[in-house]
Order: structure tokens, then sequence, then C-alpha cells
């Protein structure tokens, strides 16, 4: 018996697939199908699948080719899963030619013609409009924002909008993306705002866009006081639109493969979550100098509650900051101690000050470590009492990481994904709730 094995995502089954199962089926006498789990393709940068794998397994199952299905869902599978089924034939499309030519050691490796004009990225494409997405600010994290969205389908950059029409005018040049000196021209030519302008405007933008019936990605913290995040987030659901604030550590697939292992009971019931985030900043910076809304924790203070918030809840019965301060009466570096009934979260950001930022989660049965840059985690280890029994993980983040809540924001805008559990607006909600009484007792 001839057996064959073939890989896919097979995401919104068309033509193409059916093509090339039925040609690997010929080639042998038994057919075995690998289909993608939806954390591998992201891993390898396949953003956006929209068929969850039920729906991509039951679509192979209908064509009555395969024999059996497997999941694939690591890289270095193939190699494994060929041994491991005794495998004869590997195949797969002619886009891949060449790139599994190291398996010829262990079975044949066929490349089948691709079938033109059709496939998955298309049939998505066509699927969704295009969403045009227009940006308030030019800074440093607008910058990064366009390269990002390039690498997500379903979005275009359509323009920035920014009062100081001198620096949108150098960033639309250098982006290729139009430029807009009327707010009202800007809104009537895209679909959502991404709003990254200074702390102090995000709630005067939001709102503005929310009411030009926009949906929003907006830049964490998306406001500084508890009811405007309560106001805005209510308007937007009264409305159907979508508001969203960007934390990208909430989005990136180690994080979320962190929470997963935190909450599993691995390590008990989380009696500690201890975050920590520092940064060099010039003296002369925004972040240094701006003594309304400058400093370490409105700065860096979203990242550091993130995992608290995630893992303990928004329902914590007491918070205490403490904080050194610079002449200006701007925060270097702060602590926050949040008490829960069961548990603590501590921590802690400096600007200028230089600490192992790392997250630290301990529990009843364990620990898990993630060093820094765990705000972008790809690898983190879980210990125990034993301290020769260590469990390790590991994940990707690619790039800047933003491209990860763009494809979540739009899964939203499309509702191929039905809510925001990655951030709720609830915690969005706490968040604004922590800057505003920051600010309250610390600049006072
Ligand atoms: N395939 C094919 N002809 C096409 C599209 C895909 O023969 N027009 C093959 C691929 O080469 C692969 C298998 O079908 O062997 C599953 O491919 P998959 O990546 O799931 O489909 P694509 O349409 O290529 O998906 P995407 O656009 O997301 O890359």
């Amino acid at each position: 018996m001839v057996k064959v094995i073939t890989y896919g995502t097979f995401d919104l089954f068309h033509e193409g697939h059916y093509r090339l199962l039925q040609r690997a089926k010929a080639l042998g006498d038994y057919l075995i199908v690998g289909v993608t789990t939806e954390n591998y393709d992201k891993s390898r940068g396949k953003i956006g699948i929209i068929d969850p794998i039920l729906t991509r397994i039951e679509n192979v199952k209908k064509t009555g080719f395969a024999d059996e299905i497997i999941i694939e869902e690591a890289s270095g599978q193939k190699f494994n899963d060929i041994q491991k089924y005794d495998i004869d034939i590997f195949t797969v499309g002619s886009d891949w030619t060449g790139t599994f030519d190291y398996l010829n050691d262990y079975c044949k490796v066929v490349y089948l013609e691709r079938t033109k004009n059709i496939s998955s990225t298309m049939l998505r494409a066509q699927r969704q409009r295009i969403q045009r997405v227009g940006i308030i600010g030019t800074g440093r994290i607008a910058n990064r924002f366009v390269p990002e969205a390039k690498l997500v389908s379903g979005i275009s950059t359509q323009g920035v909008y920014n009062p100081h029409i001198h620096s949108s005018r150098q960033f639309a040049e250098k982006w290729e993306i139009e430029v807009y000196e009327d707010i009202e021209q800007f809104f009537d030519a895209i679909d959502i705002v991404y709003v990254a302008s200074p702390h102090e405007t995000h709630y005067g933008y939001v709102k503005c866009a929310l009411q030009h019936g926009k949906h929003v990605l907006c830049e964490k913290p998306i406001v500084l006081e508890k009811k405007q995040a309560e106001e805005l987030f209510g308007y937007a659901k009264e409305q159907g639109l979508v508001l969203f604030e960007g934390i990208k550590t909430s989005y990136c697939p180690g994080f979320q493969k962190l929470l997963g292992i935190a909450c599993s009971g691995m390590i008990g019931s989380i009696r500690n979550v201890e975050a920590c985030f520092t940064k060099l900043e010039d003296l002369d910076s925004r972040e240094l100098t701006d003594t309304k809304y400058g400093g370490s924790f409105i700065e860096l203070g979203s990242y550091i509650m993130l995992p608290i918030l995630k893992l303990l809840g928004t329902n914590y019965e007491n918070i205490v900051f403490d904080s050194i301060k610079d002449e200006k009466g701007l925060d270097l570096f702060t602590r926050v101690t949040l008490r829960y009934k069961n548990g603590l979260g501590t921590a802690t950001c400096g600007l200028g000050v230089k600490s192992d930022g790392r997250l630290l989660i301990s529990g009843t049965k364990g620990y898990i470590v993630v060093n820094a840059p765990w705000w972008k985690t790809t690898y983190f280890e879980v210990h125990y009492e034993q301290v020769e029994k260590v469990d390790k993980y590991s994940e990707t983040f690619l790039g800047d990481g933003l491209r990860y809540e763009i494809s979540d924001l739009l899964a939203l805008i499309n509702q191929t994904e039905k809510n925001d559990f990655k951030l709720t607006r609830g915690e969005s909600v706490a968040l604004a709730g922590i800057m505003e009484q920051f600010i309250k007792e610390n600049r006072s």
C-alpha cells in the first residue's frame, strides 16, 4: 500500500484545494491530510484565517479523498509524521517547490502544479470589503503601524490627519498615503480611525470618530478617566461600532498561551502577579518633560497592569501607588500594589531607571517566569517545588507585533470574531480608572 501525506490550512475551501487533494490521493492508495491549527498558522505569519479548524476539517472530509485527517500544530511535525505514519510520498502544491526537499531522505517528495488564479488569500480579500484606516498622529507608534497593517489582508492605510500639518505631510510622503488637513474630509475617506496622538487628546478624537460612525483602534491608555472610558465604550456599543484599545501584548500569541497555562491549574491558585517594565529615555523626551501626561506610569502602566487584571481580575479591594519623582514632579519609578481577596498584584515601571523587566506569576503549586521583553511574550518557564522540574514553552512574535491586534480588530469589525475576550471593555475601563486614580494622587 502506497501511503501519501499532504498538509494545508484549507481556509474557505476552494477548487485549488479540491484538485490538490484529488491528485494527492491518485498518487497512492491511502491519503493522510494534515490540517493546520490557527495558532500554528499565526506563528508562521498566516493571520486572518476565517474558517475555524472544525469547518476546515469538515471540508477536507467532504471531498472523500482523505482516508485520515490529522492536525498540524508545529513546524517540524512533518518530519515526525512521515516516520510515524510510514509515509511513501509527501506532496504539496508547486508554490512550495524546493521548501520540502529535505524530506527526500525519508520519502518521495512530489510538488503538484498549483491551480491558477485561486487562493484563500484572494477569497478572503473578495469577501471582505477592504477597510480603509486613517491615522491620527505621526509619532513613533504610528510609524510602526503602517508596515504592520500592510501584512494584514483586508485593511489598507488611506491617510493621516495631524493638526501639525508639517509632520503629517512628512509622514504621508514617507508612507505614500494621503494627507488630510480637514478632519471632516479625513473622516469621509475612511472606515477605521487609528488614534496614535498624545494621551490627553485620545478622548476628544475617539469621541469625534465614533460620532462620525467610524470604528476606532486607540493606543493605550485609551483615556485617563473611568467615566470617559465608560461613556466611549457605551456609545460605541449603542452605535454598533468597534472601539478597541491597542495594548499589543494582549493580542500576541505567546501572551495568550501564557494566560492559558497560568489559568489551567498547573501552578495552582494564583497568589501573586509581579510585572516590571523599565526603559531608558532621553531627558528631553516627551515622556520626561510633559509634566501633566508624562512620567513612567502613564507611559508604561498599561503594560504592567495588564497581566494583573487578566489573571486576578478587575475587582481588587485596594490599590496603592508609590513613586520616586524628579524635580518637576514626574514619576521616574512607580510601584503599584493591588490587593485582592486571595492574591496580590505588584507592578513596577521606570523611565530612566533600568531593572529586570520580568513577569512572575506565583501559585500554590508552582510559578511561571517570563523574562524581558515579556510584553512581547515568546518564551516562558513553569517551575515547581522540585527545582529540576521545569516546563518550557515558546511562541513566535513577529515584527513589531501590531499585526496581531490589527487582525483581531478586523475580525471584530467583520464579525468573524464575536467577542473581545483578549482585552475586554471591562478591563479597559478598569485601566482608565487606575490611570485616573494615579493622576489624582500623583499630580496634585
Ligand atoms: N493549492 C493549490 N492550488 C491553489 C491553492 C492551493 O494546489 N490555487 C494547494 C497548496 O499548494 C497546498 C494546499 O493546496 O498544497 C493547501 O494550501 P493552503 O495554503 O491551505 O491554500 P492557499 O489557497 O494557498 O492559502 P493562502 O492563500 O492562505 O496561502
